[in-house]
Formats: structure tokens, sequence, C-alpha cells
């Protein structure tokens, strides 16, 4: 490799819905919802013919994932306990689509922050878990939007999307095929959570973020230098949604919930941390880095107890939060954009040299180290 194709990251950028729910609203309303669905089906309940539901909790909500609040792009329907899905009028085929407004509003600032002509922007990734329609690419919106003369494609690696989509752009850049890239993962998550399943209700939440990934030669001072990327998958039913243009019936349905998120939150805790935290010791040390000398881990967002037995793993002891920040506590889970979110809010204080990681993990399974140093 020459010092012309060296991938950097020059900046990122962050969309956040203006709406939030809190435990105590989302509980409130989950518990409404099993209220009425108990006395409607009383009948069918005393007669052992159907199963009482149970009511959630946020005492629970907090201990187990560590979510005290999400954002979502619509707040009053979620919270109908006569709805509980998200509801929006569809936007016609001249205006720009929701994924791509939230994209573009994310891209836009890190574009800003870079100093970066779009006109000096070659492609656009749209990485994110799940894409509001099969074609045109949401990319090819986002990059039109922009007014990015170059090339998009969108893809999908479910909570992983964001690092794949870095590992992606950074190839580009290192085999000369682009200068400079950006990588936006809007994810929608209230479209394919099921706010009726008591298990994962409280999960998910909307974001968009963006990274633009460049070749060090055309980089902002200030900038990340990409000391190596690892990208893995395993293949596993534990986080599955199986939605798709081949079953076209409402997902919504309470008949039909394998048509929205589900998992096996348990195992994907138990398969998922030692694969990780294997993954990023190995990486670290292929590269030479001492694991323990991280100065801070961005970390997937999905749960605070991962998160916990990953870093202590990896560095050799708790990390406090300052060397594992979580954005749990107000974001929730965003998917692909968690460990980005977290990167974009808590890096602005490391200093030159600084070396740390950007690292996520899900469904698929799959998991991307993006290990980073900040340059200046
Ligand atoms: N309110 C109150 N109690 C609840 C509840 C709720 N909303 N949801 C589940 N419970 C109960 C269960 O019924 C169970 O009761 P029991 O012990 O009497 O059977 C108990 O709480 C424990 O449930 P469990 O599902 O085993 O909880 P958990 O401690 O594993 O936490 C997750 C659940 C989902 C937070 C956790 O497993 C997790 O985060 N896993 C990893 C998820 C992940 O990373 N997914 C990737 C998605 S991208």
């Amino acid at each position: 490799m020459t010092m012309t194709n060296r991938p950097v990251i020059s900046a990122t950028g962050l969309f956040t819905p203006e709406h939030s729910i809190s435990n105590e609203e989302l509980v409130g309303s989950f518990n409404r919802y099993v209220e009425l669905h108990n006395a409607r089906n009383a009948d069918a309940i005393e007669a052992g013919e159907a199963e009482a539901l149970q009511p959630s909790s946020t005492e629970f909500i907090e201990k187990a994932s560590g979510i005290k609040a999400r954002h979502v792009m619509v707040k009053e329907p979620v919270l109908d306990p006569e709805i509980m899905a998200p509801r929006w009028d569809e936007r016609g085929d001249d205006e720009l689509s929701m994924m791509a407004e939230i994209g573009v509003a994310a891209a836009r600032e890190a574009l800003e922050k870079a100093g970066r002509d779009v006109r000096d922007v070659d492609a656009v990734l749209c990485a994110a878990s799940n894409m509001e329609r099969p074609y045109p690419a949401m990319a090819v919106e986002i990059q039109q939007a922009l007014g990015i003369d170059g090339f998009g494609f969108d893809m999908n690696v479910a909570c992983s999307s964001a690092t794949f989509g870095i590992q992606t752009a950074a190839d580009y850049i290192r085999a000369g095929n682009a200068k400079s890239v950006l990588v936006v993962s809007p994810e929608i998550t209230s479209g394919h959570l099921n706010w009726r399943d008591r298990d994962s209700h409280f999960i998910f939440g909307d974001v968009a973020t963006a990274v633009l990934v460049e070749e060090a030669a055309i980089a902002p001072a200030e900038h990340w230098d990409i000391l190596g990327t690892k990208l893995k998958t395993v293949f596993s039913n534990n986080i599955r949604n199986n939605f798709g243009f081949l079953n076209r019936a409402s997902p919504e349905g309470e008949g039909q919930p394998d048509k929205l998120f589900v998992q096996e939150g348990r195992k994907v805790f138990k398969e998922v941390v030692p694969m990780v935290a294997e993954m990023i010791v190995t990486e670290a040390e292929r590269l030479s880095l001492d694991p323990a000398g991280l100065r801070r881990l961005w970390l997937h967002q999905a749960n605070a107890g991962m998160n916990r037995l990953i870093a202590q793993r990896v560095l050799g002891h708790e990390a406090s939060p300052d060397e594992s920040p979580t954005v749990l506590d107000t974001y929730g889970n965003t998917s692909s954009a968690g460990s980005i979110i977290a990167f974009h809010l808590h890096s602005g204080d490391l200093e030159q040299g600084d070396t740390g990681l950007i690292c996520s993990f899900g469904a698929g399974y799959s998991a991307g180290c993006v290990f980073v140093r900040k340059a200046a």
C-alpha cells in the first residue's frame, strides 16, 4: 500500500429525530394494549383457549438493556394501544423518500464538517438493516439529492451494515477506485420492530448517521486514520425478520410476528459476546496493537451488559464510561448506526495518536471492526 491510497475517516454526521419515547411512556402504552387485549379475549383466556398477555416493566427494560428512551420518526401511532406501529403518509415518487431525507441530513453534516465540496465525492453507500424499497437504490436517491456525480448502491448487513460499509469504502480507496466515499446509515428501526412484543418492544430507536471515508491525501487536517478493518459473518437464525418481496402480506397483523424483528435474546448475548471479543483481540494483535492499550471502544449499542463483557475481555479490566461510552440510554438500539453515534458524540476529546475501535455486531450473525487513530 502506498501513501496515496490510505483510507481515513474525514468526518461523521448525525441526524436525530425530534420525537423521543421514554420507558415510562412506552410501558404505559404497552400495558394499556395488554389490558385491552386481555379484556377483549377474557372468555377465551378464562376457558384456557388463549393465554393472557403479561405487562412490561420499566425496571426490567433498564436493568436488562440499559435503555431509558429512544427516538422515533413518529410517536403517536406507536404509543396508541390500538395501533402500536408507526404510520405515515406514503410519499409520491417525486418527493424525497424518508430514508433518503434523514440520510441526506446526516450526510450534509459530515460533508460540512470535512469542508468537502460534493463535486469531490465519488460514491454513496446506503448501508442499513432495512431499505424502504428494493429499487431504485436509496443510495442513488441520496446521491442525487446531494448533487454527487458518481455512483451509489445499497448494502444490508443488519446491525453491522455501517462497519461493512466503512470497509467497502476503505477498499475502494485502497484500490484507487475512489477518493471520497459517503457511508450513510438511515435506520428507521421503528418500522421493523414489533411494538406488541413484550420481549423486544423496548429495543429499537430511529436515527441516521454518515461517515465520510477518504484518501488521506485529500482529507482535512483533523481526521482519523483507519489502521485496519475486519469483517465476519456466521449464519444464525437467532435474530431474524422474514418480511420480504415474496411474502407481501401486511407485517403488522398480530398473526405474523415473524415478518418483523424477532430474536432469541439470551442466545444472541451468549454467542455473540465471545465471538466479538475474540475477533477484536485477534485483529488488534494482527495489527500489532495492544488491545489493552485501546483508548476508547465505540461498540455496537444493543445491550449495556454485552458491551460491559466485551470491553472487559478486550481491555482486561472493567471499562469506564470514558473507555466504552454508551448512547443506549437516550437512543436505544439503532441497529448499524449505534457504534457510529457513539463515535460521533464521544470522540472529540481524544488526543492526537489515540487509538480506538468502532465495532458492530448483530444479525447474520455479522460483526465488523474498524481500528482508528486520531491524526490531528
Ligand atoms: N418486562 C418485564 N419482564 C420481561 C419483559 C418486559 N418487557 N420482557 C421479558 N421479560 C421477562 C421474561 O418473561 C423472563 O421472565 P422469566 O424469567 O419469568 O421467564 C425474564 O424477564 C427474562 O427474560 P429474558 O428474555 O431472558 O431477558 P434477558 O435478560 O435476556 O434480556 C434482552 C432481554 C433482549 C434485553 C437481552 O437478551 C439482550 O439484549 N440480548 C442481546 C440482544 C442483541 O444484541 N440483539 C441484537 C439486536 S440487533
